[in-house]
């Protein structure tokens, strides 16, 4: 919930009026003064660490409407062949892993949990050249939620895809210098500022809606945002 897609979720549901349990490693200045925001400092990478900051977050909470898995790193942009085993587990852990802790921890701790959201990618199944560890996580990610799904129909589990939203994760992006291997940059540079990236909190507002809808959709899938 520091940045991006997450704080603007966090901000979109408190606006609504709902309660928000938020983690990161940095503390969302502007969230944490809001009412009914409860925040740990979190760091998913620490896969040991994760579940003593949440027993003191979610202390006491029988029930969540909504579970948003939204964290994630993107490794530097490269060829697999280029890229260390260690940057691609670091992405496993933080974008795949993390979340079996935050799922096994919550469907032990919290009776009642009606929905979980994986944020997921369009990556999760182009695994376009340069994506490296990113696709491999976020298609694991995909799998992940599909067998939870299969374990615990009491909770409906979606794996979605948001497009492109204008975050530090695509300022990252666009930083990147021209490179012929992976032509996909150019479309992201030009993406900026027009109706396919949308800033995240004019996204947020639109997923939220989103979310509600795939509640019809059958547990387990995979869906990418309808805005695009
Ligand atoms: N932006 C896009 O165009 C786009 C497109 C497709 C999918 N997505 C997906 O949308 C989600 C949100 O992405 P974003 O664009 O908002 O990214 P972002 O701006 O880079 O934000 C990532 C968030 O994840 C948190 N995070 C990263 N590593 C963490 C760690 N080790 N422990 C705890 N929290 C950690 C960060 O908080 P701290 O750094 O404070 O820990 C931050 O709040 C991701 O799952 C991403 O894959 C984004």
């Amino acid at each position: 919930v520091s940045t991006g897609l997450g704080q603007a979720l966090a901000c979109a549901y408190l606006d609504r009026g709902d309660r928000v349990y938020g983690v990161s490693r940095r503390q969302p200045s502007d969230l944490v003064r809001r009412q009914r925001f409860a925040f740990a400092s979190v760091d998913l990478s620490e896969l040991d660490a994760v579940v003593p900051r949440l027993e003191s977050l979610l202390r006491g909470v029988d029930a969540l409407d909504l579970v948003v898995l939204n964290a994630a790193v993107l490794p530097p942009v490269g060829d697999m062949r280029e890229t260390p085993l260690a940057t691609l587990k670091h992405a496993m852990d933080v974008n795949t892993w993390a979340n079996k802790i935050l799922l096994d921890f919550v469907f032990d701790r919290v009776a009642r949990v009606d929905q979980v959201i994986a944020i997921s990618s369009g990556a999760a199944v182009s695994s376009t050249r340069g994506w490296n560890g990113y696709s491999i996580s976020k298609a694991a990610l995909n799998a992940l939620v599909r067998l939870y799904a299969a374990e615990r129909p009491q909770t409906h589990f979606s794996a979605f895809a948001p497009g492109l939203v204008d975050t530090g994760m695509q300022a990252y992006l666009r930083s990147m210098p021209a490179d012929a291997r992976y032509p996909g940059l150019e479309g992201l540079k030009r993406a900026r500022g027009t109706p396919d990236m949308p800033a995240p909190d004019a996204a947020a507002l639109r997923l939220v809606v989103e979310f509600e809808r795939l509640r019809a959709e059958a547990s387990g899938g995979f869906h990418k945002t309808r805005a695009r």
